[in-house]
């Protein structure tokens, strides 16, 4: 333990020397404070870890741009997850050639889960040789040593993508980018190898954040004014593991859920397998814990279920809902679901769909299968032609806007408590989110904004409710 901490304390020292460093070069570099342009692509967890980044940025000097224009520096914070959101990055990477050309000193940086994978360091290294710094998802906290190499040398490329186990790295600092809610990963990387999936290959094993710094964040995000956090982890249900004393998820929450305030706790995502009865008592025991539960089942077919790795039947998966619907008042679902896995048939469709009004979602969130190399799925015959994947999406789609509306028909009537979030889209209107992640739309007055309200609802509408503010 001791030995942990000792290079923890010179990886800090290291790094808070290249922050030094790098702010002194930039402040000879520049005759104005030079601007960074972050995108992160992806999932809350990339989305945490841009927070980070830019953290880090902001502390060696630099201000931020939304435009890349403007930008001296531009870093984009990949994702593996799908085929379609890697090549969205290199359409945006190759669109940078032009950018650089015009101006040299531009520095251009990739990170996240796709930097993670050697075939795409590969080609960014032949096709894309005008990228200056390249480091995975286990390397984010040494961006200002890279920074500092960088300027400071000849080098190219600098590349840092090895994998490095077990390494939580604490106190890092945090530009969040709203100040009503606040993502907090209580952990990072994922075991299960879903066999789909490229994420325990590019965020590697689990490791679990000790609860007492998962708890001084939350304290210090509730001494900000923040109103809502949602835990963070690619399976926080089985948050815990391997730490000493020993702790779960459910007395993770239970933890959380003394500190004084007035706020909610959201996270996300829950695996069905690990999803015990002592979690769905929690979620009902504890007022700031909410009682939306995103419980992603992927598929309705027992088959597909097996081959997807997934450790879990639809019975199981039901059995669960049933005892949340009996025991958390108003308890709501939402849902990943896999269309046009390896191998399955329109009668495995059907079973997901029947499961989909079994359940009755209040979101789904839907993706068409893609192929990722080094995945067992990968390497699975996969007959269906695209066109009819597709075709069943558009079904599936079809359905739960029926479903979802339905669900949302129910609240009508009745008196919900909004976080209010900001502006809604039109004239007047501000948007919020009940307890069960519904999104609702009323007049009231701006100043409600990052306020709780009791907003009664008076219509629902496909993907969100309308309603009127009865109470400040
Ligand atoms: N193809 C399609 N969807 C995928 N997901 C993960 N890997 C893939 C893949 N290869 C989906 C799963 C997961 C969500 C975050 O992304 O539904 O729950
Ligand atoms: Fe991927 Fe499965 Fe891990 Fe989720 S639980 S990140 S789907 S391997």
């Amino acid at each position: 333990m001791e030995q942990v901490l000792d290079i923890a304390y010179a990886e800090k020292q290291r790094r808070e020397q290249s922050i030094q460093m790098v702010h002194k070069i930039l402040e000879e570099r520049y005759d104005h404070q030079p601007l960074a342009y972050v995108h992160s692509f992806g999932c809350q967890q990339n989305v945490s870890d841009g927070e980070k980044i830019m953290g880090l940025l902001a502390q060696m000097g630099y201000g931020f741009t939304q435009s890349q224009d403007e930008a001296d520096l531009i870093l984009y914070n990949t994702c593996a997850v799908r085929e379609n959101a890697e090549t969205r990055v290199f359409g945006n990477v190759g669109a940078l050639k032009k950018l650089k050309k015009e101006k040299p000193g531009l520095l251009l940086c990739l990170c996240g889960c796709m930097m993670q994978q050697k075939q795409v360091v590969e080609k960014i290294q032949t096709s894309y040789p005008f990228v200056d710094i390249i480091f995975g998802t286990h390397a984010l906290h040494t961006l200002p040593q890279l920074l500092h190499t960088k300027l400071t040398t000849s080098q190219r490329h600098v590349i840092s993508v090895e994998e490095q186990e077990n390494q939580i790295v604490e106190g890092l600092p945090t530009r969040r980018e709203g100040s009503i809610k606040a993502w907090l990963p209580i952990m990072y990387g994922c075991d299960n190898f879903c066999t789909y999936c490229i994420v325990p290959y590019v965020r590697g094993r689990e490791k679990s954040r000790m609860p007492q710094d998962i708890l001084a964040e939350a304290r210090e995000l509730m001494a900000q004014g923040y109103k809502e956090i949602t835990l963070l982890g690619q399976n926080v249900n089985s948050y815990g593991k391997g730490l000493e004393p020993a702790v779960n998820f459910s007395k993770l929450l239970r933890m959380l859920n003394e500190i004084e305030g007035d706020f909610r706790i959201r996270f996300m995502t829950s695996h069905p397998k690990d999803c015990t009865r002592e979690l769905l008592d929690t979620i009902r025991d504890c007022d700031k814990v909410c009682n939306h539960i995103h419980l992603p089942v992927q598929s309705g077919s027992n088959r597909i279920l097996r081959e997807m790795n997934r450790h879990y039947t639809k019975e199981d998966y039901l059995a669960l809902i049933d005892y949340a619907r009996k025991n958390i008042p108003d308890v709501a679902f939402s849902s990943d679901i896999i269309v046009g896995f390896p191998g399955e048939t329109r009668e495995d469709f059907l079973e997901t769909l029947e499961l989909i009004r079994q359940v009755g979602y209040e979101r789904l969130y839907t993706f068409i299968y893609s192929p990722r190399t080094g995945t067992k799925a990968a390497t699975m015959a996969d007959p269906v032609p695209a066109a009819e994947k597709s075709a069943w999406m558009q079904e599936l789609l079809e359905l739960q806007g029926e479903l979802g509306q339905e669900s949302f028909e129910k609240m009508v009537g009745r008196s919900w408590r909004v976080l209010v979030e900001g502006e809604g889209k039109t004239e007047g209107t501000l948007t919020g989110r009940t307890e069960s992640n519904v999104i609702v739309d009323f007049k009231a007055p701006k100043s409600l904004i990052g306020q709780f309200a009791t907003v009664k609802v008076t219509k629902a509408m496909k993907w969100a409710v309308l309603g009127e503010l009865i109470e400040k």
